[in-house]
This record gives structure tokens, sequence and C-alpha cells, in this order.
């Protein structure tokens, strides 16, 4: 048996009834006018708005009286009749004849041009809004195209854990935890327990909670981000950029078929979404991208980082996302593998999403050679005996395998097209404010 809407029907439903039909709608007070013949009252749900309305002459008193005492954001439950209204939103509207209020609001903090700090402070309530609610939606059909994907594939979803005992990503960014007394770390990546799981899984997936102490305040950085990670034994990184590129499409597809009145709400142009479902994503070496740099005019050489800025001048490259490849070595993690012909440099790649929005996903072909893990491991400084267990994987039957990590937050603030990272998640963490 499904759910029961108790006869209600949503806003959406409304707009596909007929005039002189009488239905029941429940929601919230989105917008309201109190004019001389006519209450307006806009009542939103988890799908849209729907006008209502209560023309004063004829009404009873006690329904009037009501209509002026609700107040926005108050909860309510609005019997009525649909009429065609031009004007309306949906051209249809309701025209009261019973009004209940579940739920008086208090005066509503939020009316309109308040400043973002002050929004992030009431970010419980700024949640209603059209835009957050939209763009909420974008992201459960993110994830629901990434999701599909892996379905297709398949490959096995897993739950790593979150409290770790060792660094993927490095020490600068960890966040230390008392763990009983003994010191332990929230998770950067769940890659090497992925790694661990392809030996009997061969292609697993998972989406972890990822921790980041960034030095940087940034539009792209969240201290907790929603980290979806792929890893596959036999693969190459050839293959894995393959499966990446396809996984991001499915992304793309699935807002596409699903979100376009949500697209609209938060403004999105398409036509780069569309575009880049058409397109092989194309593919730059590091190497290329130093020179395409230079004749930007960028003051950079060889070996040096391709942060954030630089990636940003990339991007006037090209109008779908694309792929970064081939870095030096020094630049990248310890557990990239080496590439045959050139010693300095690693199997790693990135995505970049176009319009200035820069990495999306991280990835590599892994060191499968005990000795040349070990050698890495000692060269970057690290202690071997603290990844006794990642090494031993390289011992008992190691097989080629590639891997990635994936940005869920930053790959729904491009889909999206919003210029910062906190509006793609509910409850942003911040440095400076850890709340709601
Ligand atoms: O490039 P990163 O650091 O790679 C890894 O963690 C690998 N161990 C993943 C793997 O191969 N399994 O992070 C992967 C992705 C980045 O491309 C970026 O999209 C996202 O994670 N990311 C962040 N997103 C939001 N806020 C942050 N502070 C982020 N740091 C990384
Ligand atoms: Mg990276």
């Amino acid at each position: 048996m499904g759910e029961q809407n108790e006869g209600f029907n949503s806003t959406k439903q409304i707009l596909k009834l007929n005039e002189g039909e009488k239905t029941k709608v429940r929601g919230w007070i989105y917008r309201k006018r109190d004019l001389a013949d006519n209450i307006f009252i806009v009542v939103r749900d988890s799908e849209g708005i729907i006008q209502t309305v209560l023309p004063r002459k004829n009404a009873p008193q006690d329904l009037v009286s009501l209509a002026e005492k609700s107040t926005i954001e108050s909860s309510v439950v609005i019997e009525g009749i649909v009429k065609n209204d031009e004007r309306a939103p949906g051209g249809k509207e309701l025209q009261i004849e019973n009004l209940s209020i579940i739920g008086l609001s208090d005066d509503f903090p939020i009316k309109g041009g308040e400043s973002i700090d002050y929004l992030l402070d009431i970010r419980h309530l700024w949640l209603r809004s059209r835009k957050l609610t939209s763009i909420m939606k974008i992201r459960q059909s993110v994830l629901e195209g990434l999701r599909e994907y892996f379905k297709k594939n398949n490959w096995w979803e897993v739950n790593p854990p979150i409290l770790t005992q060792s660094a993927v990503e490095g020490g600068a960014t960890l966040f230390e935890v008392n763990f009983f007394n003994k010191k332990a770390y929230l998770s950067q990546s769940a890659q090497f327990y992925l790694e661990v799981m392809i030996f009997s899984l061969e292609k697993v997936w998972a989406i972890t909670p990822s921790f980041r102490a960034e030095k940087s305040r940034t539009r792209r950085h969240l201290y907790e981000y929603y980290h979806l990670e792929g890893e596959a034994a036999w693969m190459g990184m050839k293959d894995m950029m393959n499966h990446v590129e396809g996984l991001i499409k499915s992304a793309i597809k699935k807002v596409l078929e699903d979100r376009l009145e949500d697209l609209e709400i938060v403004k999105r142009d398409t036509n780069i979404l569309e575009n880049s479902l058409k397109t092989n994503f194309p593919e730059i070496t590091y190497d290329e991208a130093i020179l395409k740099l230079k004749n930007k005019g960028i003051n950079i050489k060889w070996g040096d980082d391709i942060g954030a800025d630089e990636e940003k001048v990339l991007t006037e490259y090209f109008d779908t996302p694309f792929f970064l490849t081939m870095f030096p070595k020094h630049l990248k993690s310890f557990y990239m593998k080496i590439d045959d012909s050139r010693p300095d440099v690693v199997l790693g790649f990135d995505l970049e999403a176009p319009e200035g929005y820069g990495e999306v996903v991280g990835g590599s072909q892994r060191e499968d050679s005990y000795e040349k893990l070990y050698k890495r491991i000692v060269e970057e400084g690290y202690n071997p005996s603290d990844y006794q267990w990642y090494l031993d994987l390289r011992k008992y039957g190691t097989v080629p395998h590639s891997g990635y990590g994936l940005g869920v937050d930053r790959l729904v603030t491009w889909i999206a097209g919003l210029d910062h990272i906190r509006d793609s998640i509910p409850f942003p963490r911040f440095r400076e404010r850890i709340y709601p």
C-alpha cells in the first residue's frame, strides 16, 4: 500500500485540476497580500507554490479574521475551489472556503535582502527558500544519476569507516580526534579501505563524509564534504577515466531529465550541460597545461602546482568538463603509480569542470609493486609501519588497479551553476561556524 495523502492535493497537482473542482492543500504561507477586496495567500509545499485567494465580499467574518491573522511561514490547511486565473503562478488559484492555521508563525526573520552572514546564522530557516529547496532536489538527482551508473555497471557499494588511524592525503589537513586517549583522525578519504575491498568485490564504491582542515577559505572548500570514491581491480588510468566520464554524464543526464524546473529556479543556463553530454571530455596533460598557461601570460614553470587560480584559467579553453593528466610525481600522493617511461611523472588524473569551476574529481592508477610503494612511503617521510596493512595488499596477490574521489558538493555546485559550494549542501561547516 502506498502512502496516504488524506484527500490532499499538492500544489503541483492542483495546477492540473479543472476549474470548479474542490480540493484541500497543506503547506506554509510563502507570500501574503492583504488588499481591499481580496486577501491573497501563496502557499508553498515541497513541490511548489499555489496562490489562494479569499474575496472579502460575502466571506464569513471569522474566516476573514483568520486570514488576516495568518502570518508568513505559518503552516496551514486550506480548502477551496479551483479557478483559472492568468495572473496566478501556473495559471490557477484556489478560492478559499476554509482555512485552518496549524502553527502560527512568529514574525519570520527572513524578508529578503539580508546579508549572507545573517542568513548563515539562521540556516535552519533559510533552507525553506525556493532556491535552496531546488538545489537540494538537484542534489538528489545528481546522486541518483551517479548511483544508477554504478548499478548499471555492476559495482558494489561498501560502507567504510570515518574514524581512522592513518592519513591518506597527508598530515596538513587532518582533523585529530581523541579516541580513548589514543590519537585517531577523521577520514580524508576512504581510498585505502576501498583498495582492500577490490580483492574480493573487484569494483567498489562508497559515499562517505570526508574531512579536510583546509587552511584556505575558498568558494570550493568545505571542512566536511560528501566524498564519492570508486576503486577497481584490473583497470588502468584510461579505463578509469572512461568510467568517470560515464559517471559524470549519468549525473548530468538525470538532472536534465528530472530537474528542468529547478534548474530554472536557480537560473542555470542548461546549454553547457547539454553540450557536455554530446561530446567526449577532452584530455590535456600537465605538460600541455603548463604551455597553455604560459600562453595566457601566467608566470609558471614545469613542476609548479596547478592550483585553483590556474585551473580557472585553463577552463577558458573548454566548454565541457576535461581531464588533466600525468602530473609531476612530487605534486601528488605517494600511492600514485609512476609512469614507466618517465620516472618523474605519475599516472594521475583530475577532472575539471568548465566555467571556472575547476577540480571535481581526483584519481590515479595505484602503485601495485610492494617495493616501489615502500620506497615512495619512505621518500615522503612516512613510517612504513603505519601503512603495513596497505602494503600487505601488494604482498598477497597484487593486481593493477585504479580509483578516484569525486567531490559530490563540487559536482552539485557546478551542475546547478552556484557561485559558492556552501549552498550545495544543507549544513555547510565553516571554521567560524559549526552551527546549526
Ligand atoms: O583530490 P583529492 O584530495 O583525492 C583524494 O582524496 C583521493 N584519495 C581520492 C581517491 O582517489 N579515492 O579529493 C578528491 C575530490 C576532489 O577532486 C574534490 O572534488 C573533493 O574530493 N574535495 C573537496 N570537496 C570539498 N571540500 C574540500 N575541502 C575538498 N577536498 C577535496
Ligand atoms: Mg585533488
